[in-house]
């Protein structure tokens, strides 16, 4: 592998100084333990109970294979990451992952990479380049499909007639851009379907609560009949807010959310979520075949999709205690 240990070790302790890196997996780093795949990843952080799966999934994979990860939580900020992605170059990895906070601005910085040699592969969600040449595979869920897997549930639901409150991901991020794509696609042959209300939730719990509330203060929030939340913490965010409104969530607003996290099985065994699309965050498997495959010189394929469902209430109780996440 790439021998350029010390120079790992020394960067590994001033990044874990700052707070930026840790370190798991064999030793950190320390000279003479240079003989496994290292791998530097870059989270975006730690918004949702989706991210916190998919970081277990990233970490117990990584360590079950003996790789080295040295991981780093970008505190959803693409700067952050940018920093992130220049260090594990200066520190020689054999190959860089990173899930991108928002499309845009990667061209640079993986240009560095390029030239350094050091592979990079996406995980979860994409970035929006001219030349592709600048990853090696892209590894995550089909976003604009869960968009219009919660469109074409809706319509069914709703016989086509609704006015929708959606709160949308972060902004500028790959699932906020899809997902409303995939949505609108549907709502485009539902002509009783509108979108009344739409506002980033930057898929927290807390924001999306806050904008919900928002939502219902509004001149529009009295008529909304449906909620389209881009993930699931957002959906159970702004179900407190419909409580607390005194509006029955599930019954006088029927939701639907992406992710299927265990608390939104919870909040369908309740009545008070409808819906949720599966987004899997358990990717580490296929995230580490990748990484193994390229560093033996195997060729990948440029798109690798999750397989995912969709669960409505009526199941939820019987699911519920085989989900992962
Ligand atoms: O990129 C996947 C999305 O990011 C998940 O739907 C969301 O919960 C997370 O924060």
């Amino acid at each position: 592998m790439r021998s350029t240990a010390r120079r790992r070790t020394f960067l590994g302790l001033v990044l874990t100084a700052t707070g930026l890196i840790a370190g798991c997996g064999k030793g950190g780093g320390a000279p003479g333990q240079d003989d496994g795949i290292v791998v530097g990843f870059s989270q975006i952080g730690a918004e949702s109970a989706w991210r916190t799966a998919n970081t277990a999934s990233i970490k117990a994979e990584a360590a079950r294979r003996g790789i080295e990860l040295r991981f780093a939580d970008a505190q959803q900020k693409q700067e952050n990451q940018i920093q992130a992605i220049r260090s594990f170059i200066a520190q020689g990895v054999d190959v860089i992952a990173f899930s991108p906070v928002v499309e845009t601005g990667w061209e640079p910085v993986l240009r560095e990479a390029q030239a350094a040699g050091i592979p990079v592969v996406l995980s979860d969600r994409a970035v929006d380049v001219t030349d592709e040449s600048l990853y090696v595979t892209f590894i995550g869920s089909d976003f604009v499909e869960e968009g219009r897997r919660a469109g074409r549930w809706l319509a069914e639901a709703t016989g086509g007639q609704a006015l929708i409150a959606e709160l949308s991901g972060t902004p500028g991020s790959a699932p906020a851009i899809d997902r409303k794509q995939g949505f609108e696609e549907i709502l485009s042959a539902h002509p009783g379907m509108k979108i009344v209300k739409s506002q980033s939730g930057d898929f927290t719990r807390a924001k999306g609560k806050e904008v919900m509330e928002s939502f219902l203060k509004s001149p529009e929030g009295a008529t909304l009949t449906a909620l389209f939340a881009h993930n699931d913490d957002m959906a159970l965010g702004a179900i407190q807010a419909l409580e607390e409104a005194g509006i029955q969530p599930g019954k006088d607003v029927r939701i639907v959310s992406i992710d299927a996290v265990r608390g939104a099985f919870e909040a369908m065994v309740q009545g008070k979520l409808n819906c949720t699309v599966e987004c899997n965050p358990l990717i580490g498997p296929q995230l580490f075949d990748a990484v193994e495959a390229i560093v033996a010189g195997q060729s990948v394929p440029k798109r690798v999709v999750t397989e995912e469902g969709v669960f409505e209430a009526a199941t939820a109780a019987e699911v519920l205690p085989t989900r992962q996440y």
